[in-house]
């Protein structure tokens, strides 16, 4: 049984270890089967038979003891030097991340009006006809519906095809006066060069006792927008139509491209179409519950003024998620 000693002494690792445990104090170990060869021994020479087995036991475990609390210290050791941080290795600095042209532009835009104190609103992405459309002097019969090419879903909700349903919502919550945008984004059903079917737009709102909110008022605050978004621009206001506005207008820069000389980009107008505005129809104010107020609305697609600011030709690649593209805007 000595030669046991001998065998945990020489052990290499707790693995190995824990199998001789096994094999000298296990239930059918060397131990055990020595005990159990005391019943073949004779009366009188079993107490000193028992005292060597005994003290034979007592060696084994000591070794066995030993052995362990050093192996266990040496895969610690192993362990320590093996996980060891060097605080003074060499690493590449870290890059820093970029907010993506859309989201910062949308955040020019933000930072525009919140300080002027406009509030900023949101609604939900999937709307219904009635936000949509209706409370818009949009009624189902209207050809203008055309203009927005609609995702339907079964039930007959929709995503919304612009930010204007945030105006209503807001109404219909608040009393006047209201001075609000809302950004976010917008669903139609367009892909090619210049659209893609999920972009985002800048809805503005300011609604107050009637004659208290003219045109004029209108004209300086789009004026002074553009010309922090754009810098140095001519800008001008063309009649047109949208539903919700009466009168209304779009808005365009002299194009940046050309200084307004006329180019590719402007197709050689000279001009640049930024936005859609104009005072808000008597019909809105009914559709919410407003009486004796007056008010304007604007609204503006991020994505066109980020291409602008950018100078980037394609819509498309500012969704491609290209590393190239992105890096650019660190
Ligand atoms: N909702 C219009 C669009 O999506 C933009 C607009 C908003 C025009 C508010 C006038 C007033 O094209």
């Amino acid at each position: 049984m000595e030669h046991w000693i001998d065998k945990i002494e020489k052990t290499h690792s707790l693995e190995e270890l824990e199998e001789l445990r096994v094999m000298v104090f296990g239930k059918k170990g060397e131990l055990a089967k020595a005990f159990a060869k005391m019943k073949s021994v004779a009366a009188e020479e079993k107490p000193k038979v028992a005292k060597e087995l005994n003290l034979l036991k007592q060696k084994l475990m000591e070794a066995y003891e030993k052995k362990r609390a050093e192996l266990e210290e040496m895969e610690l050791l192993k362990r320590l030097k093996s996980e060891a941080i060097d605080v003074s290795l060499y690493t590449p600095a870290a890059q820093s991340g970029a907010l993506h042209p859309v989201m910062h532009t949308m955040d020019r835009i933000i930072e525009y009006f919140t300080d002027l104190n406009f509030a900023v609103e949101t609604g939900p992405l999937v709307e219904d006809e009635f936000h949509n459309f209706e409370a818009l002097n949009l009624p189902d019969y209207h050809p203008a519906r055309d203009m927005q090419d609609t995702f339907y879903f079964r039930d007959g909700k929709l995503l919304r095809t612009h930010t204007s349903p945030v105006q209503i919502r807001t109404m219909m919550r608040q009393k006047p006066p209201i001075r609000m945008i809302s950004p976010g984004a917008v669903f139609r059903r367009d892909f090619d060069l210049t659209h893609t079917p999920q972009f985002h737009q800048v809805e503005g709102l300011m609604v107050d006792e009637k004659g208290r909110v003219s045109f004029a008022n209108l004209k300086w605050i789009l004026e002074d927008f553009l010309h922090t978004m754009f810098g140095d621009v001519d800008v001008r206001f063309r009649p047109s139509f949208f539903p919700f506005t009466e009168p209304s207008a779009e808005v365009d820069i002299s194009c940046i491209f050309c200084s307004g000389k006329g180019c590719r980009v402007c197709s050689h107008t000279g001009w640049l179409e930024v936005l859609g505005c104009g005072m808000v129809d008597p019909n809105v104010f009914e559709a919410v519950g407003y009486k004796d107020v007056s008010g304007y609305a604007f609204g503006l697609g991020v994505e066109r003024f980020a291409m602008l600011i950018h100078k980037i030709p394609d819509l498309r690649s500012l969704f491609e998620g290209d590393l190239r593209l992105l890096e650019q805007f660190r």
